[in-house]
């Protein structure tokens, strides 16, 4: 495997095949946290792995220095993921200072002891020469956290960025070229629309920041590292970061007794009777809340149902709306419906007071309901609520 990313600068961190839950994210294709070693006059480890994996990261520094002759850990971001092993690091590479921000000096030392830490606080904008090669910091709040920062090697036209531009994405390849591309944008669009989603306004600031830079690789802390196809990313950064959408229709929904998924079908068979116009059907019992989100990203409209169960939502749907509501999808047009038994202002309005907290457009103020079986004349209402969904992601 070849790890070396310019001459003298070496990936170091681990491939983590089999994880399969990443804080509720479904990593189905596992990830990597990536950390990296760059050897000049000064020898410097630009972030860490999770805590149980450092023998795999000290033994990969080893492969290219002495921990002894280690001068900088430099941290860019606090969450465990990518801090985890540096209590270790610090431990075992006696004149290494810690270089980070003042507000990842101060989450850190809420995660770990602190106390013996060599700590070099930089500012915006700093730079520390390694020698042939500097390192530059700047802060991108809020990509991922308050304190996240990206390390830039101007020498080498090198970013480190963090978590942005990353994939949950296990491969046995350091760089883009290693994996199919489709591949690679799939589980980049996965990682976006589950953990950077909710940031749009602060990747697009941190995407201005590094546009002042040039960049001819970019090394985040998960996945594969782009070299190769850095216009595909940056591009697809700025469409998401942006909130623009595709021609795309996506209904998900739960049923008890069928009603509410007949309606689904009424609804998706409106939606495909217009030309041009890509349209999916889930239900939530069978499709994890990652690949809704990952669905919903880019779509330009999208329908919710459940049927009213006990005054309120079925639990897969109220988890899935829970779930979409943190993430903040906007730029949407929104429909809620489902069947009801007795309570009409029930299930499908909690759907809407759902709706109202994303920053969405409702398609209309009331749901599309039917009380218990739906009658052909409510299939054919679900139809056109259908073509109207499919009629505006059109004009998008
Ligand atoms: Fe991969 Fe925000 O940590």
């Amino acid at each position: 495997m070849i790890t070396e990313l310019k001459n003298d600068i070496f990936w170091i961190g681990f491939v983590d095949w089999n994880v399969r839950d990443f804080h509720g994210y479904e990593t189905d294709k596992g990830s990597t946290y990536n950390a990296y070693l760059i050897k000049d006059e000064k020898t410097a480890i630009v972030d860490s792995v999770k805590a149980p994996y450092w023998e795999t990261l000290v033994k990969n520094i080893k492969k290219y220095t002495e921990l002894k002759d280690v001068n900088y850990i430099i941290c860019n971001h606090a969450e465990p993921d990518h801090s985890g092993s540096i209590p270790k690091l610090v431990e075992l590479c006696p004149q290494a200072e810690v270089i980070c921000n003042a507000k990842c000096k101060n989450f850190l030392s809420m995660y770990y002891d602190t106390s013996d830490w060599n700590f070099k606080v930089i500012k915006e904008g700093e730079s520390v020469s390694l020698g042939k090669r500097t390192v530059t910091f700047f802060d991108t709040p809020m990509a991922h956290w308050p304190e996240s920062m990206m390390t830039y090697v101007p020498e080498e036209k090198l970013l480190f960025s963090m978590d942005a531009f990353g994939q949950h994405y296990a491969t046995s390849g350091r760089f883009d070229e290693d994996a199919p591309l489709s591949e690679i944008v799939l589980e980049a669009t996965k990682y976006y629309a589950n953990i950077i989603m909710p940031l749009g306004r602060q990747v697009v600031k941190a995407l201005e920041k590094a546009s002042q830079y040039d960049i001819e690789m970019i090394a985040p802390s998960h996945g594969i590292i782009w070299k190769t196809e850095i216009p595909t990313i940056i591009e697809l950064y700025k469409k998401w970061a942006t909130y623009q959408v595709d021609k795309k229709v996506v209904v998900f929904y739960d049923s008890m007794w069928n009603s509410t998924s007949m309606m689904a079908n009424a609804i998706y068979e409106g939606a495909q009777s217009v030309p041009g116009v890509e349209v999916k059907l889930y239900d939530v019992k069978a499709t994890h809340i990652t690949e809704l989100a990952t669905q919903v990203i880019d779509c330009a409209a999208f329908a919710v149902g459940s049927p009213t169960l006990n005054m309120t939502l079925m639990p897969k749907v109220a988890e899935a709306l829970t779930y979409l509501q943190g993430l903040g999808p906007q730029n949407k047009l929104a429909l809620s419906f489902g069947s009801y038994g007795w309570a009409k202002k029930a299930g499908q309005h909690h759907i809407i007071d759902y709706l109202k907290k994303m920053k969405v457009t409702l398609i209309n103020e009331e749901p599309y309901q039917s009380q218990f079986k739906p009658t052909e004349e409510i299939l054919q209402e679900g139809f056109e609520y259908g073509v109207k969904l499919a009629e505006y992601a059109k004009e998008q």
